[in-house]
């Protein structure tokens, strides 16, 4: 098993979002990247919690890491209280970790599988054997991006421009980045010779986020309002827009950060390739298609500001949909770490589902 905080010698591959410090979870406070490099240590799980609900982790891969070390503590805890119960004490706290955000499906699947871990562990203490888990989690995450990054980077030509949205990079993940995985590889590769960076409203999670994580890794980026995607296509300077995802439904649908869908709506219209990245513990096959996707809504306070200040008039609502769903129609490739699948299909979606461990 590869070790989540030491991985081989890949290019552009310094950050790391989540650790697990002497028995305690380290997480970046991602709240207040870029201008404080600030981390949080937890011990318990509501802390944890609350610190998924409040954004100080995001990125669907680093919830479903971050619920799996949580996972480890409140079985400490319960463990502790009363080591004949702990595993009943569990339940209701797994119930409640999967709560905190509803779009990702990463975070219940993670959250599952520390399950199963528990019902195996044997013997007396359980930290050991759920902690051995949660680390293995990390370390496939960090493994999958890798992959990722390799199999997306030779889908682009040799020189190209390429437009991301929200963050999916190590911030985002495990570690490396789902579709940053993919720009970090294709720029290490000279495929990728411009990478613009969509700010993302209203969390910016582009300007603030991705746009730190790149120029952290010295490569070059150039930070665009969304409203200025289309001329960007329209001006040819972008082959590929590469995202990453959320959930992806049993039928290719995508969920991803809200602005993802006209994207994809506009790179149709001018020629430009849509290419999601995400490993396949974002695939959910028990949604037939992106409808049935909870999409999470949120305080519509973070759309009538900015970074803490009131912008809309007193009297002014707003409509805060944190993601919507690109229909597989206009997906060109779905990159996972099991394979590309290009023009995605229900059928084509079963057979990769099928080729996975059960
Ligand atoms: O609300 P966020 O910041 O958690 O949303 C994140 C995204 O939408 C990402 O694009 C998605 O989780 C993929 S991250 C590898």
């Amino acid at each position: 098993m590869t070790d989540p905080q030491n991985t081989p010698s890949i290019p552009y591959d310094r950050v790391r979002a989540v650790q697990w410090e002497n028995s305690r979870l380290v997480l970046i406070d991602q709240r207040r990247l870029p201008s404080h490099n600030e981390q949080i240590v937890i011990e318990h799980l509501p802390e944890c919690i609350d610190a998924i609900r409040s954004m100080v982790v995001r990125g669907a891969p680093a919830i479903g890491i971050t619920a799996a070390y949580a996972v480890v503590l409140a079985a400490r805890d319960r463990y502790l209280a009363d080591p004949r119960s702990w595993r009943d004490a569990l339940r209701p706290d797994l119930e409640r970790l999967c709560a905190a955000r509803p779009t990702a499906v990463n975070l219940r699947w993670a959250v599952e599988r520390m399950r199963r871990a528990a019902d195996a562990a044997a013997g007396a203490d359980p930290v050991a054997p759920l902690l051995e888990e949660a680390r293995r989690i990390h370390a496939e995450d960090i493994a999958a991006n890798h992959r990722m990054g390799f199999l997306g980077a030779q889908l682009i030509e040799q020189g190209s421009g390429v437009l991301t949205h929200c963050n999916t990079g190590a911030l985002a993940t495990g570690g490396y980045g789902t579709a940053l995985g993919v720009v970090r590889a294709g720029v290490a590769d000279g495929r990728i010779a411009q990478v613009f960076a969509d700010e993302t409203r209203p969390w910016l999670q582009g300007s603030r986020l991705t746009a730190w994580e790149l120029v952290e890794e010295r490569i070059p980026v150039t930070v665009i309002a969304e409203g200025a995607a289309a001329h960007l296509m329209r001006e040819g300077r972008v082959r590929w827009v590469i995202v990453g995802a959320d959930r992806i439904a049993a039928n290719g649908d995508t969920a991803n950060k809200i602005g993802t869908y006209g994207l994809a709506v506009i790179a149709r219209h001018h020629g430009v390739r849509f290419m999601v990245v995400a490993p396949t513990s974002t695939i959910d096959m028990t949604v037939a298609e992106g409808g049935g996707i909870p999409i999470e809504m949120r305080d519509p306070l973070e759309v009538l500001g900015c970074g803490g200040t009131r912008i809309a008039p007193e009297g002014a609502q707003a409509w805060n949909p944190a993601f919507d769903v690109t229909p597989a129609e206009l997906i060109d490739a779905i990159v996972t770490e099991r394979g590309v699948i290009e023009t995605p299909t229900a059928a084509k979606m079963r057979s990769l589902a099928a080729s996975l461990p059960a």
